[in-house]
């Protein structure tokens, strides 16, 4: 069996790792497309070479632009090296536009297509990665559920027949490093200067366009950041630089104290060494929740309802609208007593996916 899979954001080359090693372990051919969406080394490089993920077979170069001109462009440079490679399946990851992409390319094609990290849903149309994955799972031929309840949404979409409950490969990862972490196999991370990690700080990320995109509530959350009395370690994605700077806010500022994305391993370390996470990523949500941190949550929303139902995440779409009191009061609230339990499997779904994926007889176009 040959598998293409296709990556190019951040948390794709996250959930590659597992994906990479498990195929690793058997006969099956496995070739990585990068498409380019992300090129900064902060943001690509350093996953392939923490994680000790193999390097892309082909890199597209695909970069940045608008939603079309990424999408167009992955697009555009896929079809070549789906034609030429002729894989058995091809594997897109999550959410973003070179997920969908990736599975347009390949159906077109007639390639069949499996999808990780199928079923989740914001029911948030302004998202652009809830267009991203309802139409990746509406064409794709297998998808990989990490969850029952993304079993129960593509049930309810009529979905049932092509879905398997895979579980959540970001905890196969998750877990194998924080393992790792705590055994002392990594150096201390890359914390923004300022910050002390033996004392209690929030670990904070922001980047979502509907929270970094318009300049005045972008400067009312930072400025609920900047008000909290703990330390709050920022760790800025790119879009969330460039965005400030264009619209002339200051990030550094209050208890704000600056810093660049972390690698992985970073990452893991950091949100262990923190007493909090605010966040408005999906990933973190899900590995503070796996590390047993709270995390407070700048969404309307959040795909990983699991986090909030056990108590461990709570959503606070506005916190500008919150007292002081009370924003700080939820950002610094006790933990819940009890283990968070395992709504996202034991570690080993990457070993389901490629069984599955060995297996699969229904719904496909060629098997
Ligand atoms: C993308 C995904 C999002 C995911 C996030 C993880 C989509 C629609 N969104 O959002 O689901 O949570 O990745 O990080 O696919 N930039 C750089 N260097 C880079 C990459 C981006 O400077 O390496 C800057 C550029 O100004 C770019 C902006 O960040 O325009 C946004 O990047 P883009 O890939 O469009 O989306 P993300 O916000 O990263």
């Amino acid at each position: 069996m040959k598998v293409i899979s296709i990556v190019g954001a951040r948390p794709q080359l996250v959930k590659l790792a597992p994906i990479a090693a498990a195929f690793a372990e058997t006969e099956h051919e496995h070739f990585i497309v990068h498409t380019g969406q992300h090129y900064d080394a902060d943001l690509s490089d350093v996953f392939f070479d923490g994680l000790g993920i193999p390097d892309p077979d082909v890199h597209l170069g695909a970069g940045s632009g608008s939603h079309g001109t990424q999408t167009g462009s992955v697009l555009t440079k896929l079809d070549p090296v789906l034609e030429r490679e002729k894989p058995d399946w091809v594997l897109v990851y999550g959410d973003t536009n070179s997920t969908i992409a990736g599975a347009l390319s390949a159906v077109k094609m007639h390639l069949p297509v499996a999808h990780l990290e199928a079923g989740l849903r914001s029911f948030n149309r302004r998202m652009p990665e809830e267009h991203n994955r309802i139409l990746t799972d509406h064409c794709a031929d297998v998808l990989l559920a990490p969850t029952a309840k993304a079993m129960d949404h593509l049930s309810d979409e009529g979905l049932k027949d092509r879905a398997v409950l895979a579980g959540d490969v970001m905890v196969d990862i998750c877990l194998r490093i924080r393992d790792a972490v705590l055994a002392g196999e990594h150096p201390a991370p890359a914390l923004p200067e300022g910050i002390d990690p033996e004392r209690p700080f929030v670990l904070a990320t922001l980047h979502r366009p509907d929270n970094t995109d318009d300049p005045q509530r972008l400067a009312a959350i930072m400025d609920s950041l900047a008000k909290l009395s703990v330390p709050v370690a920022l760790l800025a994605h790119p879009r969330l630089v460039t965005r400030a700077a264009e619209h002339g806010i200051n990030l550094a500022q209050g208890s704000v104290h600056v810093g660049r994305p972390l690698p992985y391993a970073g990452l893991v370390a950091a949100v262990l060494a923190s007493s909090a996470v605010v966040t408005d990523s999906g990933g973190l949500q899900k590995e503070a929740f796996l590390l047993e941190r709270i995390t407070t949550t700048i969404r309307p929303e959040t795909e990983w309802v699991e986090t909030v139902d056990s108590g461990w995440n709570v959503l606070v779409p506005d916190p500008h609208e919150m007292s002081p009191d009370e924003w700080a009061a939820t950002v610094s609230r006790a933990a819940p007593t009890g283990a968070p339990g395992t709504p996202y499997g034991d570690g080993r779904a990457a070993q389901n996916v490629v069984r599955i994926m060995e297996q699969w007889k229904g719904g496909s176009r060629r098997v």
